[in-house]
């Protein structure tokens, strides 16, 4: 009998950008559910960190244990202490957040500067997350003035550029992916590259 693989990995991004809202709407149809309604759960900040595990139903067979980081400041220096007993690394950005968006880069490079992170090289899945609040079709800047957009929303290209990936990619399998907690677009689509990323 072959037994089921086990996935443990670090969910981190800075408070407030949806790691645990994502990880509660996993539900869905992707993980084994534990009763037989899924409701609409609302989060509390995590405090410190809390370890959440399941079974992925749909793709190849496997087990995820995932430490669901706080992204508070005074718990982010936990993020590194967590990261050499991990596989991979899901990473939240909240594409609303465009205030924070160089703290969240320089988050993110302080663990990949960790020797362990560094020489495991692990798989990176960076979440562009709260896709829902992304301007409707896509558009930045409209010239022509009509409906101005209420929040300047970054576009996938924006993370891309200002996370580096095409740098971080020299070292670390990376996907980069919108992601909806509230939704659930692309949050299974993730963990399915990231379980195969990891093997
Ligand atoms: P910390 O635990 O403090 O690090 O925060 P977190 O990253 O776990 O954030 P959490 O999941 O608690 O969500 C923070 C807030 O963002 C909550 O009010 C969520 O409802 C909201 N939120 C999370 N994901 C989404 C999303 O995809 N879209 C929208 N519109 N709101 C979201
Ligand atoms: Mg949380």
């Amino acid at each position: 009998l072959k037994k089921t693989p086990i996935r443990t990995i670090l969910l981190c991004g800075l408070n407030n950008s949806g790691k645990t809202t994502l990880l509660c709407n996993l539900s869905t149809d992707f993980i084994e559910k534990v009763g037989e309604e899924v409701e609409q759960v609302s989060t509390c900040p995590t405090v410190g960190v809390s370890l959440v595990e399941f079974g992925q139903r749909i793709g190849s067979r496997v087990n995820w244990r995932v430490w669901d980081m706080s992204g508070q400041g005074r718990f982010r220096n936990l993020w590194s202490y967590y990261s050499g007993h991990v596989q991979g690394l899901v990473y939240v950005v909240d594409i609303t957040d465009s205030d924070r968006i160089a703290v969240a880069r320089d988050e993110l490079q302080m663990l990949l500067d960790q020797p362990r992170v560094k020489e495991s090289r692990m798989p990176i899945l960076l979440f562009a997350n709260k896709a829902d609040m992304s301007n409707m079709d896509g558009e930045e800047g409209g010239r022509d003035g009509q409906g101005q957009s209420k929040n300047k929303s970054l576009s996938l290209d924006n993370i891309r550029l200002a996370f580096g990936v095409d740098s971080l990619s020299q070292h670390h399998k990376i996907k980069v992916l919108s992601s909806s907690g509230l939704t659930g677009t692309g949050v299974g689509e993730g963990f399915g590259w990231l379980s195969e990323a990891i093997r």
